[in-house]
């Protein structure tokens, strides 16, 4: 689904080269370049703080874990996205409470969010599915008035620019919260694991930075329960270089949207990803919805031709075992069910060549209109 080789062997003596400065100083842990990533990525977003973690789901565990939360409150997530976001609400002893998505863009339907905030709600969690925004002005709002706090789910949507009624800000940059992950296939992975918290809010950024590191703001003084979520020096270094590429790596993405985007136009099995007004998609994932297409029948054809596909996501979180005790995961999701039963992401990053594009498209078609 994305050719890292390609994209490494550009970059390669850049990377090569901050590689080896940190094995030569063997600070893997709490080196230079993790500070300095988190100062380029504050620039980049224009958030005043980020704290590097592990990972993307780390990054949603600290945040749960810096707002006081009691066992059995409840937080609103939809039910269509990866396990991540809803698994970290889980471990937390908190209650996972699975809205509906709009059925265009994928993301929480405010609507349904509004719906079924009860006393027991205390925070939300959009997710912007795929490189899409979610409606955050109405998100925000529906927050304001009964009093939750947003933590944004930028895992797949970092660089995304989102067109708020206060002007354009970076999705991520609008709750209260925002996370991200790095792993290497997303829209700025590193070469391995990373993730990131970003916020405006200096109390939530001072317990947050605790939790992350045991719980203290003073070594070996453990003021909290928290846990250990670094950032590694080699993937800060790799991360240096490659935030430098972002908005060039989102732009061939675009592209690549726009090749796929103009070769489906006006199939009538097909409908191609929805782009709201409020947002520019970063396309981390470039995903159809089939309208009267086998979809096992096509993503085993593609596999024949060597063409990757993927079913992001198969089963909505609602459904899956690790939540059949909860009463709030039995819950009615038609739009869910019935995305999760057509929607299929066909290969996109940032090395595509017309070739590919024209081969899998050609392929693509020939299947469905047979
Ligand atoms: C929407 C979403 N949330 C959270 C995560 C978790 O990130 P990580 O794999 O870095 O833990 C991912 C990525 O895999 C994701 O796609």
């Amino acid at each position: 689904m994305v050719d890292l080789k390609r994209q490494y062997h550009k970059i390669k003596n850049e990377v090569d080269e901050a590689v080896l400065n940190v094995i030569e100083s063997t600070a893997f842990i709490g080196g230079k370049p993790i500070q300095e990533f988190a100062n380029n990525l504050s620039s980049y977003l224009s958030v005043k703080h980020v704290i590097p973690c592990a990972n993307g789901t780390d990054a949603l565990q600290i945040a749960m874990m810096a707002l006081d939360l009691q066992p059995g409150d409840e937080v609103i997530t939809p039910s269509f996205t990866f396990i991540a976001t809803t698994e970290v609400i889980a471990l937390l002893r908190l209650t996972p409470v699975f809205v509906e998505v709009d059925p265009k863009t994928f993301c929480m339907d405010p609507v349904a969010l509004e719906k079924a905030i009860t006393p027991k709600t205390k925070a939300i969690v959009p997710v912007h599915l795929y490189g899409h925004s979610a409606p955050l002005d109405e998100i925000m709002a529906i927050a304001e008035k009964h009093n939750l706090i947003v933590i944004e789910d930028n895992a797949q949507g970092i660089g995304g620019d989102y067109i708020s009624k206060n002007g354009k800000k970076k999705t991520g940059t609008i709750g209260h919260i925002g996370t991200t992950s790095f792993f290497p296939s997303k829209n700025l992975g590193a070469y391995g694991d990373g993730g990131a918290i970003f916020t405006n809010d200096d109390a939530l950024a001072d317990k947050m930075r605790m939790v992350a590191n045991h719980g203290q703001r003073k070594r070996y003084y453990y003021e909290i329960v928290g846990c250990n979520s670094r950032l590694d020096t080699l993937q800060a270094a790799v991360l240096n270089i490659k935030i430098k590429h972002l908005d060039e790596y989102i732009k061939a993405r675009q592209a690549v949207a726009d090749f796929y985007d103009k070769a489906f136009a006006n199939n009538p099995k097909i409908t191609t990803p929805y782009r709201a007004f409020y947002c520019t998609h970063v396309f981390h994932q470039y995903t159809l919805v089939l309208n009267g297409v086998d979809r096992d029948g096509l993503v085993a054809f593609l596999a024949e031709q060597k063409i990757p596909s993927m079913i992001y996501y198969p089963v909505p979180g609602h459904q899956q075992q690790m939540f059949a005790h909860y009463e709030t995961a039995k819950v009615s999701l038609p739009v869910t069910d019935w995305l999760t039963e057509r929607v299929i992401s066909l290969p996109i990053h940032t090395e595509m060549d017309k070739e590919q594009l024209e081969f899998i498209t050609a392929k693509v078609l020939e299947y469905i209109n047979r």
